[in-house]
């Protein structure tokens, strides 16, 4: 939630913070802000509400002029969507000027106690105490800006990730609790630096990057940043750590700028779902060695939980059935933010296998806490190098498919299904049959997401646009894939779409089913007796059938027929959804890469 993107160099800021926060708007797009540091040493500052490229519109954010700026786009958690609570935030005396992702869970006492030194507040924002903290350490108790920032960050209780400029020093300095944070070194020496929520807001400067950890602080200097390139230029300090400085390695990464442009696509969202023909395989290619490790372990703990949220927990859901049937091995499948409500069966010997594209989502970074806080062994499977879940986790494993823009996931999602199929192979003992069925898929998911199967799909959608609601069911692990399902549909096209088992039909939800009503039906091999029944239930009933699967039956209003693939199928069959679900958001009008109300990544609670 919020993205947040700062820029140290030689170059003019504001181009540079405009593409950021164009890269970041996936994170919230409620307001936007962006404010630099003159050569005067004035802060030039534009903010409103809107997207980023609307407010762009109308004020016009390259008038800004400096070599030294911070920007940012909000998802609304404290106040509403107004043009004062849009960031950056000033203190009073006009000096700090901050950004801020995430909450700030005491700011109402501090709030008070600034109030009573006679500081006064311009918005509802639980951000804007924090450069009137800064303000009040300096100016009232005299401390230099850096232990002045240290003494805030230490004061503040919550998960945030914070990005401050001082107007008279040009410094820049940016803090990690919780909440995403990368520093980006210029590459090839140049003298430019950048701290962001996410790698591709800089991508096009530099691929250089450290990794932050919880509790770090970077003071990116303005005067140690431009002449001899030999000397440091930044420095961090660990706040929750004895304020001591320490080292963090500068990492080059993998990623191009490529994956974070839309290229020839109109959306991120078709783009990285056409991306699956070659995403799958990046998946699958991970190291034998660490699946087996992992297995292993899997096989000798007390206990294993396979946790996530949203999509992430319908692949964990979907993958605990094939590790049933290939394995024969029971995982219990917890929603991450339900995770606490099973505290008390966590022994040291427990595994926690935790799930999530950004490696960010709190309600997962929660989760696994209280499993290291019991002892428990945690195993990752996570999208984005260096977030905060790969610092928590004994061991992660990477989905490798480049940085997902779109706020659906949908590469990730099959990425997942494919690591914990893979995993659930190697338990059987059994990881060469996954491997080969992995590669067999190429082809399949290269005619699923062909412009001949889109334009099938776009006829279906032009049918669906005019529901009201639209049902899905599956068995097995097909059920997990109908909840992800109604979940791409509702979540962009804001139809309602509901899931549900097979079999649970009779015990209610057939009652919703009436003439016309649109019915989505995943068949399998192994599920299609039992399903194809079910199906014929809401036949009977005038509802509109759309199959999916590898053989057509009369019965079916409309058929994507997708080839049997087995324990695979899950992969596979969601395909033909994610295009319907962008063709609806298309057909009616929605943005299919910022449905509204959402974000990428969900850093509250
Ligand atoms: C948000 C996103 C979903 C995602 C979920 C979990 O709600 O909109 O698409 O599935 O978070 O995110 P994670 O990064 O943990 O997989």
């Amino acid at each position: 939630m919020c993205g947040i993107i700062a820029y140290l160099g030689e170059d003019s800021a504001a181009p540079i913070l405009l593409e950021g926060l164009k890269r970041l708007e996936y994170r919230g797009y409620d307001s936007a802000g962006i404010l630099t540091v003159n050569d005067e040493s004035q802060f030039e500052l534009k903010k409103d509400v809107g997207k980023v490229l609307e407010i762009h519109e109308k004020l016009n954010f390259l008038d800004l002029n400096g070599t030294a700026g911070i920007a940012h786009t909000r998802w609304a958690t404290h106040g509403g969507v107004t043009q004062a609570n849009a960031h950056p935030h000033l203190s009073n005396n006009g000096r700090i000027a901050v950004i801020h992702n995430g909450i700030i869970e005491n700011y109402k006492e501090l709030r008070s106690k600034l109030t009573s030194q006679g500081f006064v507040f311009s918005s509802e924002t639980d951000t804007e105490v924090v450069p009137n903290l800064i303000e009040y350490w300096m100016r009232i108790k005299g401390l230099d800006l850096v232990e002045a920032v240290l003494n805030t960050f230490q004061s503040l209780e919550g998960n945030f990730a914070i990005v401050l400029i001082d107007r008279d020093s040009k410094t820049i300095i940016g803090a990690k609790n919780g909440s995403p944070l990368v520093l980006g070194v210029g590459s090839n020496g140049k003298n430019e630096y950048f701290l962001a929520s996410d790698i591709p807001a800089f991508l096009d400067r530099t691929k250089d990057v450290v990794y932050l950890y919880d509790g770090d602080m970077v003071v990116l200097r303005c005067d140690s940043h431009s002449r001899s390139k030999k000397s440091s230029s930044y420095q961090i300090y660990n706040f929750r750590d004895g304020r001591k400085i320490v080292t963090r390695p500068v990492q080059s990464v993998s990623w191009d700028m490529e994956h974070a442009a839309k290229g020839e696509f109109d959306h991120f969202m078709l783009k990285e779902i056409t991306e699956q023909v070659e995403t799958i395989q990046k998946a699958g290619a991970q190291d034998r060695e660490t699946i087996e490790d992992i297995a292993r372990r899997i096989k000798e703990a007390k206990g294993v939980f396979l946790i996530g949220c949203g999509s992430s927990f319908h692949a964990c859901l979907s993958v605990s059935y094939l590790f049933s049937k290939l394995a024969a091995f029971h995982i219990n499948t917890v929603l991450a933010s339900e995770f606490s409500a099973y505290e008390h069966f966590l022994k040291k010997d427990t595994l926690v296998i935790a799930v999530s594209q950004s490696g960010e989502t709190i309600d997962i970074l929660d989760a696994v806490r209280t499993a290291k806080q019991k002892g428990c062994q945690v195993i990752s499977i996570v999208n984005v190098m260096g977030s905060s879940l790969t610092q928590m986790s004994d061991k992660t494993l990477f989905l490798n498919v480049g940085p997902e823009i779109s706020v659906l996931s949908t590469k990730t999602y099959t990425a997942q299904l494919v690591v914990l199929t893979l995993l659930a192979y190697a338990l059987a003992g059994n990881l060469d049959e996954g491997l080969q069925r992995v590669k067999y898929l190429w082809n399949i998911v290269y005619n699923l997401t062909a412009a001949s199967t889109r334009a099938r799909i776009r006829a279906l959608a032009d049918r669906l646009s005019k529901s009201e609601h639209i049902f899905v069911i599956g068995r097995g692990s097909l059920y997990a894939t109908a909840l992800e399902a109604a979940l791409k549909i509702k979540e962009v096209s804001y139809i309602h779409a509901e899931a549900f088992a097979g079999g649970e039909l009779k015990h209610g939800p057939i009652s919703l089913i009436g003439k016309d009503t649109p019915c989505i039906v995943f068949v399998s091999k192994d599920t299609e007796k039992l399903i194809l029944s079910n199906a014929m239930e809401v036949k009977s009933r005038g509802g509109y059938l759309i199959g999916i699967g590898p053989t057509p039956i009369e019965s079916f209003d409309f058929f994507i027929k997708v080839p049997e693939t087995g324990e695979l199928n899950p992969v596979c069959d969601i395909i033909p959804i994610q295009i319907l679900a962008y063709q609806l958001a298309v057909i009616l009008g929605h943005d299919p890469d910022r449905p509204r109300n959402l974000a990428k990544s969900v850093t509250v609670r």
